[in-house]
Parts: structure tokens; sequence; C-alpha cells
């Protein structure tokens, strides 16, 4: 099994990254495989809602969002992480799910996938943040997994993010219940569990 960890920051070993590696060692150590996915200091764009996503399952952009929708396709699920960037969550990342949830609308390989958010901030805003992350997971059929916490770290420094032991606790609580999430799943299907069955989905616009 397999958990995509995606850091939202434009610092590849920042603090977003430590606390996504506090989650990523406690999933290895539960036998799950974990890979970075990096979303680096390159502009991305957001979605034009062309709509060439709801047909082919893909953005017509040749981008990070392709790349990564490749992988999720193999990925048993996925932790997605934000610093937090006035109260809200990095620009980048909002862009890159805007595109990718929109484009799973089309293909749906994301869903019944657990899925977490992961929020890094200096002082305030974090609970907005992880808020905003956790509405692509809820709109998308995907089990949102949880700790005993919000999933939140504070610091400005990777250091001062090791030094947070209760956000860094947090993060081990999280790796420990995707863990068990992903094993009841496996679990699950062995004994011949079925996905939920689908009704013909209703959508309005508030028109009456
Ligand atoms: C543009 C920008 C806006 C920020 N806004 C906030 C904020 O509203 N609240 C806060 O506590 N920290 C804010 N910060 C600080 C970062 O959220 C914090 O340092 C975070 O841990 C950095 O994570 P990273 O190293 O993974 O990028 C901001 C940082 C930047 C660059």
């Amino acid at each position: 099994m397999k958990i995509i960890l995606v850091n939202g920051s434009p610092h590849e070993k920042g603090c977003t990254y430590t606390a996504l590696s506090e989650v990523a060692q406690t999933l290895n150590k539960q036998d799950i495989k974990v890979e970075f996915f990096q979303l680096g200091s390159k502009p991305l764009s957001g979605c034009l809602g062309c709509g060439t996503c709801q047909e082919t399952g893909k953005c017509f952009m040749k981008d990070l969002v392709n790349e990564f929708m490749e992988k999720a396709e193999e990925a048993d699920g996925f932790v997605f992480g934000s610093p937090v960037h006035f109260a809200s969550a990095a620009g980048n990342l909002t862009s890159f799910m805007d595109r990718v949830f929109f484009a799973n609308m089309g293909s749906g390989i994301l869903e019944y996938k657990p899925s977490a958010a992961v929020v890094s901030c200096r002082r305030g805003g974090a609970t907005a943040t992880f808020d905003r992350l956790n509405k692509y997971f809820t709109i998308s059929n995907m089990p949102v997994v949880s700790s005993q916490y919000w999933n939140l770290v504070h610091g400005n420094t990777p250091e001062e993010v090791r030094k947070d032991l209760e956000g860094m606790q947090t993060m081990r609580t999280l790796g420990n219940n995707m863990a068990w999430l992903l094993k009841s799943i496996k679990a699950g299907k062995a004994l011949g569990i079925q996905y939920p069955e689908k009704e013909t989905r209703i959508f309005t616009n508030f028109i009456r």
C-alpha cells in the first residue's frame, strides 16, 4: 500500500515538509510505502473551467497536475500539506487542488481513497486552512482521516516545528490512523465488501 504526501509549500524541506515527514515515518513503521510529491516554487496555473478534464479525466495543461493524477491512480491514499498564507492555504496548492479535484469529477480515481490535510503556520489561520483543504475530500467521496487534534503544527522554521511536541504527536497519530484505515479497507475488500452503490447524480443550481 502506498500514500502520496503532497507538499504544497514552495520550501522543499521547510515546515510543512517537516510535519509531513513525521506522518511518513509513522506510515513506514506500519509497512506503508510513501512518496513525496513536491509542488516546488514554479508558478502553477489555476483551473480555467474549460471542462476538458470532464471528458478525458486529464487537464489540457501538461504540468504537475497530470503527473500527479497518473501517480494517484496507483496510490491508496493521500496527505495534502500546506503552509498558511494569509490565513488560508498556499495559492499554488489551491490552484493544483482545484484542477486535480475537478479532473477527479471526470475520472473518479481519487474516490474512496482516504485523505488528510496537514497545515503549518507561524501563528494564526491554521484551522481556516485545514477547513479549506478538507472541503476537497468531502465533495469527492473520500474518507477523511483525523487525528487527536486538528492536523496542525506551529513554527517558522523546521527546528521550531520539531519543538512543537503536541503538533508532532498529532502527525504521528495521523499516520497511525491512516495506516489503520488502509488496512481495514484492504481487509474489507478481501472479505468482498463492495464500494457503495451510486445513484445517478442530481446536479441543480438552485433553479426550480
Ligand atoms: C505569503 C505568506 C503568508 C503567510 N501568512 C501567514 C498567516 O496568515 N499566518 C501564519 O501564522 N503564518 C503565515 N505565514 C508563515 C508560514 O505559514 C509559516 O512560516 C509556515 O510554517 C511555513 O511553512 P513552509 O516552510 O512549509 O513554507 C505566511 C508566510 C508567507 C510566505
